[in-house]
């Protein structure tokens, strides 16, 4: 295989590509703690009413994902990165995973689950902690309540990050979409600016998403097995 030929090679990937590990997707069933979908309590209105009740729902999905693995999909990934030099992997996934795995050239769009940012001073500081010993937890700076730095529904994600997830797709030679619906803006966005920019769009899903329509190649399968068949596909040409 000619490795040159797949870059820049950039993955976007999603809630699906966890799945397999655990982690409950967003609009599955299974998205759902006590009665609340994930879109009732991420939000800054949720939080401002009931900051307790948000940070139970995050302690419940710390301790949810400290006790799941990176799957195969994610060890590949990795694997790949050390074989490629032009490789970025955008995520939207907060859950830290793609780290565990070893990937290294990681955007993180939404933030991390493992990472807090002050309500009061902004100051963000890593914490991964499994119980958290205070709800809602204290600034260590300043004493004033944190919140999870990730980005809620109805929030604007970082526009440094965002820029350099833009730059990164408009320079992609292949693109890999992993296990996400494709109706989160702006990251939705991100595969049609690659694809208009040039990039060979290869989408692996179970299912078929707004984004299977533009895509060249669609792996209609788990992530582990999409990007194990791809990736495969690729040492035959
Ligand atoms: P979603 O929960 O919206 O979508 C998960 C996608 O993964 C769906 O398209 C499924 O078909 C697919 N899927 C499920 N299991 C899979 C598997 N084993 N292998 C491959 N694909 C599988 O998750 P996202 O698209 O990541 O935002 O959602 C985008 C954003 O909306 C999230 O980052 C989050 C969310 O609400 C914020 O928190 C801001």
């Amino acid at each position: 295989m000619e490795i040159a030929k797949l870059e820049p090679l950039i993955v976007l990937t999603g809630a699906g590509i966890s799945a397999e590990s655990g982690v409950p997707t967003f609009r599955g069933a299974e998205g759902l703690w006590r009665t609340y979908r994930a879109e009732e309590l991420a939000t800054p209105i949720a939080f401002h009413r009931d900051p307790l009740l948000v940070w139970e729902f995050y302690a419940w999905r710390r301790e949810l994902i400290a006790a799941c693995e990176p799957n195969q999909a994610h060890w590949l990934l990795a694997d790949i990165e050390k074989q490629i030099s032009d490789f970025t992997l955008i995520t939207q996934n907060v859950d830290g995973l793609h780290a565990a795995a070893g990937s290294r050239n990681i955007i993180e769009i939404h933030g991390s689950i493992w990472r807090m940012r002050c309500t009061s001073c902004g100051d963000r500081w890593d914490d991964g902690n499994v119980p958290l010993e205070k709800l809602p937890p204290p600034c260590p700076g300043c004493g004033e309540k944190a919140r999870p730095d990730v980005v809620w529904f109805g929030e604007t994600l970082d526009p440094e990050v965002l820029d350099h997830a833009f730059e990164t797709v408009q320079r992609a030679r292949v693109m890999l979409v992993i296990g996400t619906s494709g109706i989160v803006y702006p990251a939705a966005e991100l595969p049609r600016v690659g694809k208009m920019h040039g990039a060979k769009l290869i989408e692996i899903n179970t299912e078929i998403t707004p984004i299977s329509g533009i895509a060249d190649q669609v792996y209609q399968s788990k992530a582990t097995i999409g990007l194990q068949d791809w990736w495969a596909d690729q040492q035959k040409d």
